[in-house]
């Protein structure tokens, strides 16, 4: 039985769920009880739902866009003074390593610090239209932001959503995900103390069924930011069209990393197999393919298999590549895909290996390198959301694009070639949100606008193409004669 938390902030306020329910949160470290939150569910967000709107008279959508960046810039500073007690939570959290967790807490600050410096441009238009006309079209906020947040990143997301959300003046209710929201309720308390005002930022735990369905379904939320599956992302668009307000929506991927045989191999292999083990790869954009150039495929795969080796597992502590998935289902999810692909026949290249600190009671997978994977397989089609990495060869630029474009979904892309307009050709080919070109920023670059096409979603996060989501456009036709 949990002890009972209080992990809800409503109106500048912390409590405990109204039914006095909590939830266990586990460490993927060890599976051990560490802590709990508040069963939040329809009540709180209802509740929540109610400061967001009220908060919306003001002060904060009517301060001036530079005060509302001086409040994001202290929560920016508050953040960086406590990187070390917000890594080490978010670490124990998660199960990442340590260091990678330092670097989602600094990315966490730059958000704030990003959008801080966005808060007092955001610009309108002047139009040209009829003599005697004035036309301006002005950026307002949406009003109320409903935030379902996953597990993966939880610090890092709560920047890049209430970042944006904030500096252009709209109030938020956020729901972070059951398994991963220490360093929510930590950063929220940090907000409340930099200044950003009562009922501006509120805080719900709970059960994605339950406090998340009612986020998604609240008739008066204005607009929805959703990043998990693509399964609940179906979900979170019919909340959305029945109250006819828009969402973006973020769903994973299964990103290539096409490697022609001109490419600089090293920088490539290090590389691929970092953006894979990196959060155990549980990363939206982790690239989970590697199309390698037949010409090239037993020289690559033989330093791909070289990374994949070298990499280690371990608790964060000892602060290896690679940590635990999040929890026993995604162990098992994983492990399935691995099992499967082995059992099917499919070729296992290499694997990493487990430290000592890699307890049997945490949720540890052996990083993985299957190939070649038939382009049909589940592992050449489907999300595994592990550290389990597909090879797949191609003959030349147009099957490479045609098995790159090849599944449902379309996030990101690596491309490895020196060949300068192969890189330009092949990028413009390519359906997806993201192109890196002789490198890739899985997660990184706040400056970077960020989304998907087709199954990996809609709509863009990060960067200032993120304030055009959370604002909308008034039009303002003044006859002057
Ligand atoms: P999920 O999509 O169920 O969870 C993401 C968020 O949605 C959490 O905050 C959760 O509480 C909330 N949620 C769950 N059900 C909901 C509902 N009915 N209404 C509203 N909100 C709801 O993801 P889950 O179950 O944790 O992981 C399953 C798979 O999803 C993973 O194995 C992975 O493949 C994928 N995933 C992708 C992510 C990404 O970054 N694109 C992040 C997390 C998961
Ligand atoms: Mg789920």
């Amino acid at each position: 039985m949990a002890t009972q938390a209080r992990t809800i902030f409503i109106g500048g306020e912390w409590s405990a769920a109204r039914s006095g329910a909590s939830l266990d949160v586990r460490s993927p470290i060890d599976g051990e009880v560490f802590g709990a939150i508040s069963r939040g569910e329809k009540s709180e967000i209802d509740h929540a739902v109610q400061a967001a709107r009220a908060a919306l008279a003001g002060p904060w959508s009517t301060m001036a866009g530079f005060e509302r960046g001086r409040i994001m810039s202290r929560l920016s500073a508050l953040i960086l003074e406590q990187v070390e007690e917000l890594a080490q939570l978010e670490a124990r959290d998660t199960g990442k390593p340590i260091t990678q967790a330092r670097t989602d807490i600094r990315a966490t600050a730059r958000y704030f610090e990003f959008y801080a410096g966005a808060a007092d441009k955001i610009l309108g238009d002047v139009l040209p239209f009829l003599d005697g006309f004035q036309v301006t079209v002005q950026r307002e906020p949406r009003g109320v932001c409903g935030l379902i947040i996953p597990w993966n990143y939880p610090a890092s997301m709560f920047g890049r959503t209430i970042g944006p959300a904030l500096a252009t003046g709209n109030t938020v209710v956020l729901k972070p995900a059951e398994d991963a929201s220490m360093s929510c309720t930590r950063l929220t308390a940090l907000a409340h103390e930099a200044g950003v005002p009562v009922g501006v930022i509120n805080l719900v735990t709970g059960l994605g069924e339950e406090a998340g369905a009612a986020l998604s379904q609240h008739p008066d939320v204005d607009f929805l930011s959703f990043t998990g599956s693509p399964e609940v992302g179906t979900l979170i668009q019919t909340a959305a069209a029945k109250n006819h307000v828009p969402c973006v929506l973020e769903l994973g991927g299964k990103s290539p990393q096409i490697v022609f045989d001109d490419a600089d191999f090293d920088n490539a292999a290090k590389t691929i197999v970092g953006v894979i083990t990196q959060n155990a790869g549980q990363t939206c954009s982790a690239g989970s393919r590697v199309l390698v150039q037949r010409s090239a495929y037993e020289r690559f795969v033989a330093l791909l298999a070289q990374k994949m080796s070298d990499v280690r597992v371990g608790a964060p502590q000892a602060d290896l590549q690679c940590g635990p998935v999040i929890n026993r289902t995604q162990q098992t999810k994983v492990q399935g895909f691995i099992e499967r692909a082995r059992a099917g026949g499919v070729e296992v290249i290499a694997q990493g290996s487990l430290d000592g600190s890699a307890v049997e009671t945490g949720y540890f997978v052996t990083p993985t390198l299957f190939g070649p994977v038939p382009t049909d397989h589940e592992l050449a089609q489907d999300e595994v959301f592990g550290p389990v990495l597909a090879v797949i060869p191609f003959e030349d630029e147009a099957e490479a694009v045609a098995i790159a474009n090849g599944t449902a979904y379309g996030l990101v892309a690596g491309l490895w070639t020196e060949n300068g307009a192969r890189q330009m050709r092949v990028a413009k080919k390519l359906r997806v949100g993201q192109v890196f070109i002789n490198n890739y920023g899985a997660g990184g670059g706040i400056e970077l606008p960020f989304g998907g096409v087709k199954r990996s979603g809609h709509g863009r996060e990060k960067g200032l193409e993120a304030l055009k989501e959370y604002t909308v456009a008034k039009t303002i036709v003044l006859k002057h004669g």
